[in-house]
């Protein structure tokens, strides 16, 4: 009689693998109608057995350790959830030679190792797949590499952190300062205890480098990505930002042109007619631009038990098909091209920047006179005079101006004795 069961391990129980395990469990009834076989857990791989018995049904199903699971025949895909880049590297590398098929949603490791990975699926015919590691519950990978694979693209961006975007919602919508929003956002369980990765955008640039690689086909790893994050934000520049008609977020955008590819993280100002502008709380989106599919833009749970396993289960479902189809293997690695990345000095982008000036006639001439020098041209300008302090607060949307030019005058700008104070300096998207 035939087989009608996979074997699957899981290596770690925490957030996402406990997801996996209750996604499974609720598809359980109607699992094989719908791929043609049951995906069955036979082993879980964590640290603290004790710790684990209580979240599943048979403890005996818990191992520490990884031989026993490498070593078993039997089992066919292993799903790693443990995060960090070893042992996960060593243990996804060694089941990938053993001929198992791999599903991660491991980012940390993917924007870092991720050729080295896929390489070792090719080498042995069997699928690494990592849909959850960009944008948690919404698909984005499986979409780029097949249902949009006729596309030349050349933008990928959008809003990849969920903890973030809910602290600047927070900022926004309830005048929050950014310690008060993060707060907020620790006790409600969106931030982790160490909220570094999130808030200073690591998180995010992770997730950029492995957009980037799959929209254009060439590799970006996470050192490719210029990265700034949002732990200075204050209100005060959300309120200018919103007088100009923006809002702020962290975006993660990827670009290509005929110079190479360009990959960044920052707090931007969007404009507020912007669809990603109201993507808001701990939502994430993601907007691609392809020659044939113009725009196209992907909203929903970047993070969470359920909507991150939700993308582990859809990899293993394909993985399922592809074993009973015989075509394992047959969407690996998809960067065969070698673009170069450019600095960040070398990217176009206009810029807004909120100044701190001695209330005083020309000064305005002064600083016009600077942008005039490294062709930096106006585009919005508001003045507030702050009598008190004897200082006037000036704040500028600039054209689109060479980063490396820009950067330069504001070096000259912070020497001049007129400008006393550079407060903030941020990015704007769009033309
Ligand atoms: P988590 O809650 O910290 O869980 C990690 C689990 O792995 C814990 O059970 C941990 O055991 C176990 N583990 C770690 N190292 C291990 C080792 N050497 N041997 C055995 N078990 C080990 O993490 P998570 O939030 O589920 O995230 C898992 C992965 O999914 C990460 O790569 C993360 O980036 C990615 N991801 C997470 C989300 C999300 O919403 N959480 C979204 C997208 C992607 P202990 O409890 O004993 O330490
Ligand atoms: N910490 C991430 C976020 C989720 O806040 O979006 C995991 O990628």
């Amino acid at each position: 009689m035939e087989n009608k069961v996979i074997k699957a391990a899981l290596l770690g129980l925490g957030t996402v693998g406990t997801g996996v395990y209750k996604v499974l469990k609720n598809q359980e009834a109607e699992m094989e109608a719908k791929i043609g076989k049951k995906v069955k857990i036979a082993k879980v791989l964590v640290r603290n057995l004790e710790k684990a018995a209580a979240k599943v049904e048979d403890p005996s199903i818990l191992t520490n350790r990884w031989d026993e699971i490498l070593g078993d025949p039997e089992i066919s895909i292993v799903i790693e959830l443990m995060g960090g880049i070893e042992p996960a590297r060593t243990y996804i590398l060694s089941a990938l030679n053993a001929g198992k098929h791999v599903v991660s949603a491991n980012k940390d490791l993917i924007a870092v190792h991720g050729k080295e990975l896929l390489d070792a699926a090719e080498r042995n015919h069997v699928d690494f797949l990592f849909e959850a590691a960009v944008a948690g519950g919404i698909p984005i990978i499986r979409p780029l590499k097949q249902c949009l694979a006729g596309n030349h693209m050349t933008e990928v961006m959008g809003i990849v952190n969920g903890t973030t975007n809910f602290i600047l919602t927070k900022m926004t919508q309830e005048g929050m300062e950014f310690k008060d929003a993060l707060a907020l956002a620790t006790e409600l369980g969106y931030a982790e205890a160490d909220p570094t990765a999130d808030i200073e955008g690591l998180d995010a640039g992770r997730k950029v480098a492995i957009l980037a690689s799959v929209a254009f086909n060439s590799r970006v790893v996470f050192d490719d990505v210029y990265i700034e994050g949002i732990t200075k934000i204050s209100a005060k520049d959300i309120c200018y930002a919103k007088e100009m008609g923006c809002d702020i977020k962290l975006l993660g955008v990827a670009r290509q042109d005929e110079d190479g590819v360009e990959a960044y993280v920052c707090p931007m100002l969007i404009p507020s007619s912007h669809p990603l502008a109201s993507v808001n709380d701990s939502y994430n989106a993601v907007f691609v631009h392809g020659d044939a599919v113009e725009d196209a833009m992907f909203f929903g749970r970047g993070a969470g038990e359920l909507p991150t396993a939700s993308a582990v289960v859809g990899d293993v479902f394909d993985i399922v098909r592809n074993i009973q189809a015989g075509c394992c293997a047959r969407i690996g690695c998809t960067c065969y091209k070698e673009l170069p990345v450019k600095k960040m000095e070398n990217t176009y982008n206009r810029y807004f920047m909120r100044l701190k000036v001695e209330n005083r006639c020309g000064v305005l001439a002064e600083i016009t006179a600077i942008f005039a020098k490294y062709h930096v041209s106006v585009a919005q300008i508001i003045q507030k005079d702050t009598r008190t302090e004897g200082c006037a607060e000036v704040v500028v949307i600039t054209d689109k101006v060479r980063e490396g030019d820009f950067r330069t005058a504001m070096a000259e700008m912070s020497n001049r004795e007129s400008i006393r104070k550079i407060s903030s300096l941020l990015r704007v998207y769009g033309k």
